[in-house]
């Protein structure tokens, strides 16, 4: 085994690009996935097919667990009561789940005898694999000192404090994706509906301070109601929000935007749109009319 032996354990969106990284890297990169095509994908470009979480961290000496939410983590990597293979191990936390939950997992490890750090990542998967993410990392000192050259593969490192204080960080920059695309939605759906050239509009905008760079990001999808192949999905956002809400009330900042924005999110996803593109909320703000009505097809 090499210094840089690796592990990426969920190979979705997320961890399809930072495998694709590490391993253009010329990182030797062993691969799980739950579902195994997800994986598989990854062998001709040099990974190491893992069948088992086991085999996968076995086979390396850092792994980066990029699985939906803490409870997936804890199937994947703590449902065995003593989880042997983790002795001498480190594990890195790149997805978004809570600062709680995060902490709860580093006392796990501890117990397993592995070493534990988070470092979730903003930006997406494309993002990770072009090595233009924002990474940012809630460790003790020698897991950070440890580690950050080789997570800076993957973008931009801030060391934020210790474990929690990240997936804290990161939780406040998520409930922007929601806050933000709710209300370019509406703002676009009103536009449209009043007849006004949604070019101007965005052209003022532009030229603005109220402007944001996810606006043009996801106006396509909007404009042609194309939430399919996403970078990231709706269920995500709504197990993000999810994680956000609590926490806020448990810090006495009041989140009553963020609920209004809950209630679109989730109402788009229980509506078949959970795995959509996150975009596909307008679709619950700004419905196009059913066919046959006189507003037909419509779009922006
Ligand atoms: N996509 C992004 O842009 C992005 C950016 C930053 C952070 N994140 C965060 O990173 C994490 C992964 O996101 P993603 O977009 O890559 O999601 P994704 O494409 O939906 O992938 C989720 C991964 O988790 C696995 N998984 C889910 N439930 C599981 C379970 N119970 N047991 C074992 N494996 C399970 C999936 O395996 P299967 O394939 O078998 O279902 C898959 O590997 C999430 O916490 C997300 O919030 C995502």
């Amino acid at each position: 085994m090499t210094p840089t032996s690796l592990a990426v354990l969920g190979t979705g969106l997320l961890g399809q690009g930072v495998a694709r990284r590490l391993l253009a890297c010329g990182l030797s990169v062993a691969v799980y996935n739950r579902s195994p095509a997800k994986a598989e994908a990854l062998v001709p470009l040099g990974a190491l097919l893992c069948l088992t979480p086991r085999e996968a961290i076995e086979a390396s000496e850092l792994a980066i667990l990029c699985l939906a939410d803490a409870a997936a983590i804890r199937q994947t990597i703590f449902s065995d009561p003593l989880s042997r293979f983790l002795s001498g191990k480190s594990l890195c936390q790149m997805g978004t789940i809570g600062p709680d939950e995060s902490r709860d997992l580093a006392r796990l490890a501890s117990s397993r005898g592995a070493r534990y750090l988070e470092s979730p990542i903003l930006g997406n998967g494309k993002d990770a694999e072009e090595g233009r993410a924002q990474v940012m990392i809630g460790a003790e000192s020698e897991d950070h000192d440890r580690w950050c050259r080789l997570l800076g593969l993957l973008g931009r490192c801030f060391w934020i404090g210790p474990v929690g204080k990240a997936a804290a960080l990161k939780l406040a920059l998520n409930q922007l994706i929601a806050a933000e695309t709710a209300a370019f939605a509406l703002s676009l759906g009103f536009v449209r509906r009043s007849g006004v050239p949604v070019e101007l509009f965005l052209e003022i905008l532009r030229g603005s301070s109220l402007y944001c760079p996810t606006f043009d990001k996801k106006l396509a999808r909007m404009r042609d109601r194309n939430f399919t192949a996403p970078t990231f999905s709706l269920r995500l956002l709504l197990k993000d929000i999810d994680l956000f809400l609590p926490e806020a009330d448990r810090l006495g900042v009041r989140s009553d935007a963020l609920k209004g924005a809950r209630r679109i999110v989730r109402e788009a996803a229980e509506s078949g749109r959970m795995d959509l593109d996150y975009s596909a909320l307008i679709d619950v703000i700004d419905p196009l009319s059913p066919p046959g009505s006189p507003d037909a097809g419509a779009r922006i």
